[in-house]
């Protein structure tokens, strides 16, 4: 059996985790895989490497991905599904394993759903926003970075009497802000999902002022908006922060406007790409690994439209049509635990 691989969209923590173990898991049964490089741009240019166990060694807590990644959307361009099955019979794949987010699995499972390509997909993302799985392996991690950051945070915001406001990615979801912010130990937390009223930040800060705790910590989600009866942005800094390409730039935003509603210094510290980096946490690790695993064992009994998943303790297969199409949003539990230590 000849299998493929390949990672799409952004990296995360824990990639070169399920590379390594789907290459181990081949290499016992003495078939081949050959990784893509670059996500699906490496099937479009017929670009790949035969991986091999040897040339896995010791990537496992290698951050980033080895056989590199792009946003190419397969599904864009017209001659590129017929191309990406010439490359497929050239190699005479038996299944090709697409380590993906919510773009690139929705991609495989038009793949193998319109164009019966015989596809598993493993999700990964640091957002922790694709159905199906209870979490994605680079959440964790990206997780501790923020935690690390928001700590760290603390320490200034407690000397120059500041607020701070860390600003952190999750594209349409709360779930990185609530974690880290919870794990931070955060004043206040905004999330996409829940629309933030300008007037109740500013009281928060004021109170924890007037209660002689002259600094403050907001960690924001880079898609957390204004709750429309109080939005403060102009609609030139709308479009410019809420990109669908590229988000970012709320905290900036916020710490204008706190600033000029209660006079509090404020500064922002946007933590960008460093929550992608980086080697993988044990867990991440683990998860990835045994996603790969799975992986493995759904292409050897040619499950094909299945994603891995975690449920519970317990990896399983879900189908892929489940598992995309709609964003898992921040679990209201979490956020209800969130608010009790809002101020
Ligand atoms: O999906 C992961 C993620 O890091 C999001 O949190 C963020 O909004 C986006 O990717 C950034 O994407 P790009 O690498 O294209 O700038």
């Amino acid at each position: 059996m000849r299998i493929g691989i390949l990672t799409a969209g952004g990296d995360c923590p824990g990639l070169n985790a399920v590379i390594r173990a789907v290459v181990r898991c081949a290499s016992a049964d003495n078939n081949e895989v050959l990784g893509f490089r670059n996500g699906y741009l490496g099937l479009f240019e017929n670009d790949f490497e035969l991986l091999t166990r040897v040339g896995v060694t010791g990537i496992l807590p290698r951050g980033g991905t080895i056989l590199g990644t792009s946003r190419f959307d397969p599904e864009k361009d017209e001659q590129s599904i017929p191309r990406i099955k010439e490359v497929w019979e050239m190699h005479r794949l038996s299944g090709l394993i697409v380590v993906g987010g919510e773009g690139s699995l929705s991609a495989a499972r038009d793949l193998c759903r319109d164009h019966a390509l015989q596809i598993v997909g493993v999700p990964k993302t640091i957002d922790n926003d694709i159905c199906g799985t209870d979490y994605t392996f680079g959440f964790d991690t990206a997780v501790s970075t923020v935690t690390d950051a928001v700590d760290r945070l603390h320490s200034t915001a407690e000397s120059h009497h500041r607020v701070m406001i860390c600003e952190v990615m999750g594209r349409h979801s709360g779930w990185i802000a609530a974690y880290g912010g919870i794990a931070g130990g955060a004043d206040i937390i905004l999330v996409p999902e829940h629309p933030f009223r300008i007037s109740r930040v500013c009281d928060l800060l004021k109170q924890r002022k007037d209660q002689g705790r002259a600094f403050s910590i907001i960690v924001v989600a880079e898609d957390a908006h204004p709750h429309p009866d109080e939005d403060f942005l102009t609609k030139e800094q709308g479009a410019a922060i809420y990109r669908h390409d590229r988000l970012g730039g709320i905290g900036e935003a916020l710490a204008d406007e706190i600033e000029r509603c209660t006079n509090l210094h404020t500064r922002v510290t946007k933590l960008g790409y460093v929550q992608r980096g980086g080697s993988p946490s044990a867990f991440d690790r683990i998860l990835a690994t045994r996603f790969g695993v799975k992986a493995y064992e759904l292409v050897r009994a040619g499950q094909w439209g299945q994603m891995t998943a975690l449920r519970g303790t317990r990896i399983v297969g879900v189908p892929l049509e489940a598992a995309v199409g709609e964003l898992k949003r921040l679990d209201e539990e979490i956020y209800r635990v969130a608010e009790v230590f809002f101020g």
